[in-house]
């Protein structure tokens, strides 16, 4: 078989951690394949965290990230920066991931030079187009254009059996973030964060992180406000936030949650020092989609910041629970994991249903067999 060329596309955070294993998986296949790795810088630090972490050197830059960026933006900049990078390369297939705009317009510019495509994390769905927004868009709009769907769980799989897709198309392979696990588990990688957690051991550490756009306004004020009076009602508690780089989050965070001693505005940290954090902690809070998939399986509760996940094995697992962002029930959905011991116990001993970290292999397996 002549070499393939495989290009893969992201940039985001969550993007970068998810497709790292899949990157690194890829070298493994020098027989068969060649690599071009094109990141959109659609995020600029919080991307670079995680290109250092995982020593990944990107073949194309598009470095297209503007402060207080527009979904318009993105698309447009993203389509016409990545169909020059085509041209020139000529991939063979084009790997994208999960549901940011940077996949959709990279997908999209893929679909008009008729190049296959695979999508990572393919099949979430909540089927309500504003939840969440843009990314349940986004990742439908993915997978009507889609080639090869690679799917975390069953019962994603099941959603694209539903919407008619072809189930030779389609294969689970676990989330790739668990394979990100994997590595950072063994990183012994130092931060002060890490050492005032260690200093406190007797303190319940809360790990809170919100940055979901349908989130910015009154549903982020009533999330901070909750988790403030949280703390002013328990001296054990201690919060910590790495605080997301978008300028709303910032504002917001800075305002209701700046001036307290026990709660820790900290900027993004590298992935594997977050994941040290995660096992530290007694509790995550959170509206984000990868930390509903990490934390169990680091065996930490997760309470969803949102009126719907896509994410439904967490649930039925029994690691997550959709709480909203209505101020009374946050504060009290706390009040009871802090002092319910039973609950929390079977909370954090729930199977992790996101996949044994293995699900790189699984995908290039696939991909080497699509061209046989
Ligand atoms: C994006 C994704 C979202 C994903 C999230 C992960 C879209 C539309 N949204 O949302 O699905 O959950 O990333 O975090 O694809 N910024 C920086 N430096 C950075 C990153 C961001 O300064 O490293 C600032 C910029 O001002 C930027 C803003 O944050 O304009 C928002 O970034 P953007 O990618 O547009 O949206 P996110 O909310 O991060
Ligand atoms: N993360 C990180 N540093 C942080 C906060 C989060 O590395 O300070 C990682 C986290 O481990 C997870 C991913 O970022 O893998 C989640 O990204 P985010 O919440 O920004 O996006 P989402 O998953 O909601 O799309």
């Amino acid at each position: 078989m002549k070499k393939k060329k495989i290009a893969i596309v992201f940039g985001t955070r969550p993007e970068a951690i998810k497709m790292a294993p899949v990157i690194l998986e890829l070298k493994k296949y020098q027989d068969e394949f060649e690599s071009c790795i094109i990141v959109s810088a659609q995020h600029r630090e919080m991307l670079d965290q995680v290109l250092s972490v995982f020593d990944i050197k990107p073949d194309y830059d598009l470095d297209i990230m503007k402060r207080n960026q527009t979904l318009s933006d993105i698309t447009s900049d993203v389509l016409k920066g990545i169909e020059t990078v085509f041209v020139k390369e000529q991939p063979d297939m084009v790997l994208v991931h999960g549901d940011t705009t940077t996949s959709f317009a990279a997908a999209l510019a893929a679909y008009y030079h008729q190049i296959p495509i695979g999508h990572v994390e393919a099949g979430l769905r909540t089927y309500d187009k504003y939840f969440p927004f843009p990314e349940e868009g986004n990742r439908q709009l993915i997978d009507a254009i889609t080639d090869l769907f690679f799917v975390p769980t069953e019962t994603t799989k099941q959603n694209l059996l539903k919407e008619g897709k072809d189930e030779q198309q389609i294969v689970v392979t676990g989330n790739t973030v668990i394979d990100a696990v994997r590595y950072t588990k063994v990183s012994k990688t130092k931060h002060n964060a890490l050492d005032l957690m260690d200093e406190k051991t007797d303190q319940k550490w809360i790990l809170l992180t919100s940055h979901r756009r349908e989130n910015y306004g009154q549903p982020m004020i009533n999330i901070f406000e909750a988790i403030l009076e949280v703390v002013n009602n328990h001296k054990e508690i201690e919060v910590i936030v790495p605080v997301h780089l978008s300028p709303t989050v910032q504002r917001v965070a800075n305002e209701i949650l700046g001036d307290h001693d026990r709660i820790h505005l900290i900027e993004p940290l590298e992935v594997d020092v977050f994941h040290q954090v995660i096992n530290k902690t007694y509790l995550v809070l959170t509206d984000s989609g990868g930390l509903q998939e990490e934390a169990p399986a680091l065996d930490k509760p997760v309470l969803v910041l949102r009126d719907k996940t896509e994410r439904p094995e967490g649930l039925d697992a029994g690691t997550l629970k959709v709480i909203g962002t209505d101020k009374r029930r946050i504060v009290e959905e706390v009040n009871e994991l802090v002092t319910n011991r039973d609950l929390y116990i079977k909370m954090s001993q729930a199977d992790n249903p996101y996949g044994d970290g293995y699900a790189s292999g699984r995908i290039l397996e696939t991909i080497k067999g699509y061209f046989l």
